[in-house]
């Protein structure tokens, strides 16, 4: 045993000046090294197919955050926050860059396009939003999102239309092949950026070239982009950091409170999802620890977010999808029009069985249901709670699309409340039939609803404790 400790004690003296304030409070004889697991940090996360309210959740819980992270996607993701009836878009940028009083930080599991974020800081900057480039921090193991790799977006679903007759849908913001780049370790990272600009230069070529070899017809002006890769370099070297490090003496310091705002989707799930119509990160809560380098341990609330109905943007099976009245109802009054793209988002009914399916992987402590207000005119409201196959229900969420494509899906029936519901404040201020559809919800789910959303802005939303 006591060799054991000697060795514990030398690998953690190994790990350098990380350690050395945890060795000095716990003296190698005495005792081992403290398992002080520290503070704890908040997930917010997509429930269903995306666009739930998640940046609207975030900055709710913003205002008092001292960190706000994000840890997978990339600039695919639109999250919009409505502040003094002043809206913001954002994509990249964690929604709390909008609090003047918190830290932004863009983990290492993010894509970076580094033409998008500027341009996204500058828009908001335009807007009013001033200083938000002192209060990021960007994580130098994030790869990066190139033009070409947009450009490749763009070609792979010509290719897939060409192919099968349907393409994914996808934003063309190079999510896609700049996450193949990092899996098949040819993709280039922030930390190659800003390191020798000779070498990221020669490995930035070979990657140029391995697409041409597989995209003829794609061609890339290598120069010009190298010349202004290298001016975004030094716009972004103020702000990098070692990000596992930071995220290290974040969590390990006084209390903090961190948020972690997930994007897309735990549909769009590249393990979870409705594969292959999916986005190409982890969007459920594993990605928040390999997307920042924290350890489970720290992670604390878990807060789904899922629309009192359900939409979805692109391409792929959606089982309570409305190609009727109803689902035009739910996207004109829901203003259902991607952030990103402008696309019209596809409407159908709130389908509990992907939201469980969300709750098995993601633990959720708590739910926002937002966008009740939506509802408000309908005579009666549906809401998917089984699926059937040949008659049978089943108790899973079907891996395969074909088999997901045929299930029938069973639906309890609520009578509408028909009141306007976008002033209610509390509980009590809302119709007795909204409560039931409400508490319908969450008995099914079995995750308590935290708050409810009534309208677009920061004070619509019910606190439910
Ligand atoms: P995100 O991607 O999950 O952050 O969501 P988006 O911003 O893409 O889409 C959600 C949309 O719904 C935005 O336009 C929000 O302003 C709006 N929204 C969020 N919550 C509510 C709500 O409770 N009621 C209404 N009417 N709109 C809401
Ligand atoms: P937020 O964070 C809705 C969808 C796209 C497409 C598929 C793959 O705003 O909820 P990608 O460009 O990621 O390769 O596209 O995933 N998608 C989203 N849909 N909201 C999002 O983000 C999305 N991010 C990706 O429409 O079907
Ligand atoms: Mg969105």
């Amino acid at each position: 045993d006591m060799r054991l400790h000697i060795w514990q004690c030398c690998s953690w003296r190994q790990l350098g000046l990380l350690e050395a304030d945890r060795l000095k409070a716990t003296p190698c004889r005495s005792k081992r090294p403290r398992n002080d697991a520290g503070n704890k940090v908040t997930v917010v996360l997509g429930a269903q197919w995306g666009d739930e309210g998640k940046g609207k959740v975030v900055d709710l819980l913003a205002t008092e955050a001292d960190i706000v992270c994000r840890c997978q996607g990339g600039n695919n993701a639109g999250h919009t926050v409505v502040v003094d009836g002043k809206e913001y878009d954002f994509h990249l940028l964690p929604s709390g860059i909008i609090n003047p009083k918190s830290i932004s930080l863009i983990g290492n599991g993010v894509v970076i396009h580094l033409p998008g974020l500027f341009e996204e800081g500058d828009k908001n900057d335009k807007k009013g939003l001033k200083g938000w480039e002192k209060r990021l921090i960007v994580s130098d193991r994030a790869h990066l999102v190139f033009d070409f790799h947009q450009v490749v977006d763009g070609l792979q679903e010509t290719e897939r239309q060409a192919q099968e007759g349907k393409n994914i849908g996808t934003t063309k913001k190079g999510i896609g092949p700049a996450y193949s780049s990092k899996a098949s370790r040819t993709g280039l990272r922030v930390c190659d950026l800003l390191g020798d600009f000779k070498d990221f230069s020669t490995r930035f070529k070979n990657l140029v070239q391995q697409y041409q070899s597989m995209y003829p017809s794609l061609t890339v002006d290598v120069e010009d982009q190298l010349k202004k890769l290298k001016e975004f370099a030094e716009r972004l070297r103020p702000m990098v950091r070692d990000g596992v490090y930071y995220m290290y003496e974040a969590l390990h310091g006084p209390p903090k409170k961190i948020l972690v705002e997930g994007a897309n989707a735990a549909l769009l799930d590249i393990d979870f999802g409705t594969y292959p119509f999916v986005t190409s990160s982890n969007c459920t809560v594993g990605g928040a620890c390999t997307g920042l380098g924290i350890p489970p341990m720290n992670i604390g609330d878990v807060f789904g977010v899922a629309k009192a109905y359900t939409t979805r943007v692109g391409i792929g099976a959606f089982p309570t999808e409305q190609l009727n009245a109803i689902g035009e109802l739910l996207q004109t009054r829901g203003h259902e029009v991607g952030v990103t793209t402008g696309r019209k988002r596809r409407c159908g009914w709130l389908d509990l069985v992907i939201v469980r399916y969300a709750h098995m992987i993601n633990g959720f402590t708590a739910i926002a249901l937002t966008k009740l207000d939506i509802l408000d005119v309908l005579d009666e409201i549906k809401v998917g709670v089984a699926y059937k196959l040949n008659g049978k229900r089943i108790p899973h969420f079907p891996a395969n699309m074909d088999v997901l494509q045929k299930v029938e899906v069973e639906y309890e029936t609520f009578p509408g409340w028909k009141t306007d519901t976008s002033a209610a404040r509390k509980w009590n201020d809302l119709p007795v039939k909204a409560q039931n559809y409400i508490r319908f919800i969450e008995n099914h789910i079995g995750v308590p609803i935290k708050w409810v959303g009534v309208g677009k802005s920061r004070e619509c939303m019910i606190q439910m404790f």
